[in-house]
């Protein structure tokens, strides 16, 4: 079945292309409830392209109400203190989402972050002891079965804590034109996808939907959240970027760079959010592969990418190609041999 949304139009100022409105505010004042529309600008109003809502995966759990779908996730309120957090099979790439989904690719993205919360289980995590079966039955719960998780509702710190081991994507950009990443001077002559003599951290904002986040200096973050949440976030993305590059290394992969998100409990202590350590939110790049001075393959949406941008040459602007057969599955071959590698099944 698919079912189409409805054709809204927005006026609204924003001159590039987004995926997400938002619209009305839950109550809730750490989040805003976002509607996951494929949209368009037009004159500078917004206009929702008829896509295939079932492949948003948005309306497959309705007996919790949704109060935030980001470009990979929805976040169905419990009460209070908690929520359920559903990893849809939804891919972005160059900030837009695709119109056909990966299949499974939340079953992966969830088993993955489950996999480093257990591994890293000295770090204080978003995660509950409930279980799936306690709010939800049916062909929800089957729909959530291995992609949901219930996590403890946080304050989010409204920075991406970025780590980086390697040079590559925008720090290698920043670093040929300042010879610096975040205002972190490295050593000259560093070639493309070269290790760094450190990890480093290289926060950035944390953009509203469609913007981009852009990185900061450790100033402007001490700006925003306070020097020693800073320092304390530094340090903890850092000291969990090393312990998992570790173990990576040992099944073959090179985590280039990741991105952590941090939340404060009620009791103001640093917990670790969202995904961890999935292709999503880290840059893997396969050790055989891997090569000083060239662009290593990356394990996540690369094919997507370069089918639309070296292939068919796409302008990034709305509305996104759709992929064949043959890309999708590329994809999620990709996905999966994350899991292979990292011995999750
Ligand atoms: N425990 C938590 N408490 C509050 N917010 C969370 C928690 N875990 C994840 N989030 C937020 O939920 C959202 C997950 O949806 P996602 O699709 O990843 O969004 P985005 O498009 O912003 O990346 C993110 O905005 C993330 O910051
Ligand atoms: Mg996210």
């Amino acid at each position: 079945m698919t079912k189409k949304p409805q054709n809204n139009m927005y006026n609204n100022n924003k001159s590039h292309n987004d995926e997400s409105i938002t619209t009305t505010s839950t109550g809730d004042n750490y989040m805003q409830n976002i509607h996951i529309d494929k949209i368009n600008t037009n004159n500078n109003n917004i206009c929702v392209e008829n896509v295939t809502v079932d492949n948003f995966h948005i309306d497959n759990i309705k007996s919790l109400p949704r109060i935030y779908s980001g470009k990979v996730r929805d976040l169905y309120n419990i009460d209070d203190k908690k929520m359920l957090m559903v990893a849809s099979d939804r891919l972005s790439t160059f900030d837009i989402i695709l119109n056909q989904a990966i299949p499974k690719k939340g079953i992966y993205l969830t088993q993955i972050s489950l996999f480093w919360f257990n591994y890293l289980n000295d770090i204080k995590n978003h995660l509950t002891n409930y279980k799936l079966e306690d709010f939800l039955t049916g062909t929800e719960l089957e729909y959530a079965q291995g992609r949901a998780v219930i996590v403890n509702k946080l304050k989010p710190v409204p920075i991406e804590a970025i780590v980086r081991g390697y040079l590559a994507g925008s720090g290698y950009k920043d670093y040929l034109k300042h010879g610096a990443i975040c205002g972190i001077s490295l050593p000259p002559h560093l070639r493309n996808a070269e290790k760094l003599p450190y990890p480093i951290f290289t926060p950035s904002t944390k953009a509203q939907i469609g913007d981009h986040d852009e990185n900061i200096t450790m100033q402007q973050c001490k700006n925003i959240i306070g020097a020693q949440l800073t320092e304390q976030i530094q340090q903890t993305a850092i000291e969990i970027y090393q312990k998992a590059s570790e173990l990576a290394l040992k099944k073959g992969i090179i985590i280039a760079d990741t991105k952590f998100e941090f939340g404060l409990n009620d009791d103001g202590e640093l917990v670790l959010m969202d995904e961890v350590l999935t292709p999503d939110s880290s840059r893997f790049w396969n050790q055989d592969e891997y090569i000083v001075g060239t662009n290593p393959p990356s394990f996540d949406k690369q094919f997507v990418r370069d089918y639309l941008e070296l292939e068919l040459c796409w302008n990034k602007q709305p509305p996104i190609p759709d992929l064949p057969a043959a890309i999708i599955q590329k994809t999620v071959d990709k996905y999966y041999e994350i899991i292979k590698r990292l011995g999750i099944e």
